[in-house]
């Protein structure tokens, strides 16, 4: 039955009630939080796109599977059953589940790297680099040259430059490169899907130079949802037979549970690699737990085994990534400039573009998130000067949306409250730092609007 109306392919059992604000009451939530979406109370939020880890809406099969979670401290059945629906979808021989996605980063590169190796990946997402630095490393990212310009169109805007991956290993050498990474979908990249193409081509560098690679898996379903759309020889595949062969090209995983494998805690590490393993598992008993639960309860364990296999059903991926793509295209319509075409799992409004008049110093991207959050209530995320300081490429805002959370309505209310900030984007002023911590500076820093600045600490 094909119509344009995008329906959610659910119905809803359970209900959560949002609170409004007023407008004023808004001003004084943002200047009491120092205009950090960040420092907000989620209460006065109304919708939420700050992230879509960890936010999603749970199933009646995985409330179901919660109930028989085994909480026996080791051989847990609830393990067995996280370990087959992993190894049915990922085909890996050792799965080592751990609290989040950072925990199994941190437990791959302390084991797998040391001081002045170079990890190459399309590119890190921010726990990864910071893992990756954490041990001596370098972390080296290496999209192909569209993905850092927001407005070119290309299908796989995810994609490795595959030459400059061949050209790094030679010029470092083989030996100080431990792995190779490839983040499906490219979250930092705008949730941008990498083609099977260029998969084989990563991996064929990889056994070129006998490099083992790994994927960080997080949004795996969506990136196959989007090579059953846009890559020729898999419009009759499914998401899963896609997301069976990418893995196959690789030799391992990360992966943060809270995306794709629709769980609001949780994650795994996987390798081919038996000796690797043993490592991991030693480590993992040392700061997470025992191997068969790994930080985990035996229900989350329940709930990620089946949120994985939910996550490649096609009809919820058509409604996501319609949903996803409806937001975006109605508010380019109307000339709002995002990074194009829509990722996956959220729509990145390019905050430079969109606010020429303020200059990158005065943060035009956390200007905006503060306006939208005025206007109407909703919670986005600087990802620009403020997150990345002089490193920043672009200026952006990221609207994530939470899988299963939000129906249309929301999405069509949020295409509203764009507009309305867009319509007065000449009033909008930038902002100034009044307060900032020595790393990851974003999730606490104070700013101020340029006019009221005093103070820069
Ligand atoms: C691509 C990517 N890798 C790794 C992570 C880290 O996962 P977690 O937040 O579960 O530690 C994230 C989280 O947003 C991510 O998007």
């Amino acid at each position: 039955m094909p119509t344009s109306t995008i329906i959610e392919p659910f119905r809803i059992k359970s209900v959560e009630p949002i609170r409004w604000t007023t407008r004023r009451e808004r001003e004084s939530h943002l200047r009491a939080a120092h205009y950090n979406l960040f420092l907000l109370p989620a209460d006065d939020v109304l919708i939420d796109l700050l992230t879509d880890s960890g936010t999603g809406a749970m199933s009646t099969n995985q409330w179901a599977a919660v109930m028989r979670g085994d909480e026996s401290y080791a051989g847990s059945r609830s393990f067995d059953r996280f370990r087959e629906s992993i190894q049915d979808i990922f085909g890996y021989r050792h799965v080592i589940p751990t609290h989040q996605g950072r925990a199994a980063e941190r437990i791959l590169f302390s084991t797998a790297c040391r001081k002045g190796d170079v990890i190459p990946n399309n590119t890190h997402f921010d726990t990864t680099r910071a893992n990756i630095e954490f041990v001596g490393a370098e972390a080296v990212d290496l999209p192909i040259a569209e993905a850092r310009q927001p407005s070119a169109w290309h299908p796989f805007k995810g994609n490795m430059d595959v030459a400059a991956l061949d050209e790094l290993i030679v010029r470092v050498g083989r030996d100080n490169v431990p792995l190779v990474m490839l983040t499906i979908t490219n979250n930092s990249g705008g949730g941008q899907p990498v083609s099977m193409e260029n998969a084989r081509a990563v991996s064929a560098v990889c056994h070129k130079y006998r490099i083992p690679l790994y994927f960080d898996a997080c949004r795996f379903a969506e990136n196959a949802y989007f090579i059953k759309l846009r890559e020729q020889g898999y419009e009759n595949r499914t998401p899963k037979q896609i997301a069976q062969e990418m893995f196959a090209l690789g030799d391992g995983c990360t992966m943060s549970a809270k995306k794709d494998g629709m769980a609001n805690i949780g994650g795994f590490l996987c390798t081919n690699d038996g000796v690797l393993a043993a490592q991991e598992k030693d480590l993992l008993i040392l700061t997470e737990g025992y191997p068969t639960y790994g930080g985990l309860a035996g229900r989350d364990l329940e709930a990620i085994a089946v949120g994985l296999q939910e996550s490649l059903d096609e009809d919820y991926l058509r409604y996501r990534i319609a949903s996803t793509a409806y937001l975006g295209s109605h508010i380019t319509e109307h000339g709002v400039p995002i990074v194009q075409p829509p990722g996956g799992h959220a729509i990145y409004l390019d905050a430079h573009a969109f606010l020429p008049h303020i200059p990158l110093e005065e943060f035009p991207g956390v200007a905006l998130a503060a306006e939208l959050y005025l206007e109407g209530g909703i919670r986005s995320v600087e990802i620009g000067s403020l997150m990345f300081g002089k490193a920043a490429k672009m200026e952006l805002v990221r609207l994530a949306i939470p899988r299963r959370v939000y129906t249309q309505s929301h999405i069509d209310y949020v295409i509203e409250v764009i507009l309305a900030v867009w319509k007065r984007r000449h009033e909008i002023q930038g902002m100034r730092l009044t307060y900032q911590a020595a790393f990851l500076r974003h999730f606490t820093a104070h700013l101020e609007r340029t006019e009221l600045a005093q103070t820069v600490v």
